[in-house]
């Protein structure tokens, strides 16, 4: 069996993990933010008809995106900037959250970060829905199909998280904590590992990194989803067996 990591280190790892995507949302939001305040600006540098061509150069970047948001504020721009801080919120308080000698020693502070962790799940998974669902033409298909997929994922395992800790199962909360850091993590994991979405491409990275986090699940000895699939079907089959059992 492998050495397991200290707490601390967790924390450090976690923290280090977060930064790309939190510096991505930074310097998003300050455009994002800029564009809010200045539409005329906006529309003055991109209201092209060349815009699309032009989009890449310098002084146009991102135009076609920066015109979406303006044009459409509230489900544009404002969603996409929730989602942001959402997100960071929670791979900023995960660091807390997964930290063990934090839980033993300051259970208020891990109570804090629990909450702000679930709360940003929740923000970015229904700003990611949303985004997807009201304008499904700005993604191809199969990122509409990830997005969902994804989104709901981020939207559904922190209120399972939450679920469970209010009814004490504190085993079934612990497994939905990390399964949706694990969820969270795939954004900023296509950023670490730019040559691995080269060979199996975005969806192929969220994947591993999703797989990974049931591992971990598995190692801990909590349920993996799979293990919870199976026990569902035994359960139906006893139902089924067992029409007095209905
Ligand atoms: C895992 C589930 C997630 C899904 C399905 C998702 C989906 C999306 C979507 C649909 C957009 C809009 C893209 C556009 O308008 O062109 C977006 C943008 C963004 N998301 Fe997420 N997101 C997820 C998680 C996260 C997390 C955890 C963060 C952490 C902060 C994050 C940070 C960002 C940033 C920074 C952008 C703007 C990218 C840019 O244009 O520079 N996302 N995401």
């Amino acid at each position: 069996m492998g050495k397991r990591l200290s707490p601390r280190t967790i924390s450090i790892l976690l923290v280090l993990f977060a930064l790309p995507i939190v510096f991505n949302s930074a310097g998003t939001s300050n455009v994002v933010g800029n564009d809010l305040n200045n539409p005329e600006a906006v529309y003055e540098n991109c209201d092209d008809p060349q815009a699309e061509e032009i989009e890449e150069t310098e002084g146009n970047e991102g135009c076609l995106d920066r015109l979406h948001r303006t044009e459409h504020a509230f489900n544009g721009g404002w969603t996409l900037l929730g989602h942001m801080v959402g997100g960071s919120l929670l791979m900023f308080s995960a660091p807390i959250t997964f930290n063990s000698n934090i839980l033993k020693q300051r259970k208020g502070l891990h109570r804090k970060a629990g909450y702000a962790f679930i709360l940003g799940g929740v923000i970015t998974g229904i700003s990611a829905l949303s985004m997807t669902i009201i304008f499904p033409d700005r993604f191809s298909g199969f990122n509409v199909f990830t997005n969902l997929l994804w989104g709901t994922l981020l939207l559904g395992s922190p209120l399972m998280a939450l679920r469970a800790i209010l009814a004490g199962r504190v085993k079934s909360h612990r497994a939905w904590m990390i399964r949706c850091y694990a969820v969270a993590a795939g954004p900023s994991g296509h950023r670490w590992l730019g040559f691995l979405v080269g060979i199996i491409g975005d969806f192929g990275v969220s994947l591993l990194i999703f797989l990974i986090g049931e591992m971990i699940i598995r190692k801990v000895g909590l349920k993996t989803l799979k293990t919870m699939m199976s026990i569902d079907k035994g359960v139906s089959r006893h139902i089924l067996d067992n029409p007095s059992t209905k």
